[in-house]
């Protein structure tokens, strides 16, 4: 297959690529030569004439996006916009990735597939908005919501708790927020069936399994060495943030799995990474 990857700098670009080469036939674009909140973006598409691709790019500061919201607009719904726009011309598939953000997040919810978003923050609403652009220019469209992703050498919640563990001695975390800890390169190895299978649609590609940041974080420093390090449950509230997170958008796997695509557990993944990747106590 010839698979172009957009955002190909980030931590699922960086997956995505270990993953499909040398098996796949791989483009691999970034910013700013390839930005996607350029209209251009679809005519550079278009001429390449990919298989398929993968729209990893976006804007990922989750925060900052409340104070600048046409810049994350312009990224996260005009960029799949474009995107779409190109595949349609040249006969493409797109997944494009979203995330469990999308959901209101109600506590004791799980989201899957078929239910309806509700989005709340900017970057929420963005990536909602990415979703419906590219649904409303092209058939041939998987979209792919993950949640809460880390992988090998990216800044994410694993790396920042490992790194201020070894920096405080102590932790606070917050314990009433739930999502599922997802590893990019198990996202990466199930994206590559589900295209196998050109089912398109919607999918929530996630590790089985779900927890709170605080449950990830005793699990991170259980298995990294550092589990005598005290951390203290805190509620959201006495965290506040500029964008303050659904509670619990927890996603489930239903229509992958009935293509017998799953993730393994989020504890057995988190094992890995720390095996590989993490810098231990
Ligand atoms: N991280 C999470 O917890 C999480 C949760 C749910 C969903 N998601 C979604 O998963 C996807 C991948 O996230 P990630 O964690 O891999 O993000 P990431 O590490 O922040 O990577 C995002 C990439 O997008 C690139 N980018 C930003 N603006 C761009 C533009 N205008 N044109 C082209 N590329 C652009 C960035 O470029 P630079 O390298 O130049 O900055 C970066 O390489 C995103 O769609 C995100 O919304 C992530």
């Amino acid at each position: 297959m010839r698979v172009l990857i957009t955002g190909s700098r980030g931590q699922l670009g960086q997956a995505l690529q270990s993953h499909f080469s040398p098996s796949h036939q791989l483009t691999l674009w970034s910013r700013p030569e390839h930005d996607i909140a350029q209209p251009s973006i679809a005519d550079a598409l278009a001429a390449l004439a990919p298989d398929v691709v993968i729209n990893a790019g976006a804007w990922t500061n989750v925060d900052a996006a409340e104070s600048s919201p046409d810049a994350a607009f312009a990224v996260n719904s005009l960029g799949p916009k474009y995107l779409a726009e190109g595949c349609a011309r040249c006969g493409a598939a797109l997944v494009q990735i979203s995330s469990n953000e999308v959901f209101a997040g109600e506590l004791g919810r799980f989201y899957r597939e078929y239910e309806e978003p509700g989005p709340g923050t900017v970057y929420a609403r963005s990536k909602a908005a990415g979703e419906r652009a590219a649904g409303r220019v092209l058939d041939r469209l998987y979209i792919v919501r993950v949640a809460w992703l880390y992988g090998p050498g990216g800044s994410n919640f694993p790396s920042k708790i490992g790194a201020a563990a070894d920096k405080h001695g102590k932790l606070r975390v917050v314990a009433d927020e739930f999502g599922n800890p997802t590893y990019a390169p198990d996202v990466a190895a199930a994206l590559e069936r589900l295209l196998a299978g050109e089912r398109y649609g919607i999918y929530h590609l996630v590790n089985e399994g779900w927890a709170s940041r605080y449950e990830w974080a005793a699990e991170l420093l259980r298995l990294s060495g550092r589990g005598h390090i005290p951390l203290t449950p805190i509620p959201a509230s006495e965290w506040p943030r500029p964008a303050m997170p659904p509670a619990h958008a927890v996603l489930v796997n239903q229509a992958a799995a009935a293509q017998g695509i799953r993730l393994r557990p989020w504890q057995e993944a988190l094992a890995e990474y720390v095996k590989n990747e993490a810098p231990k106590a």
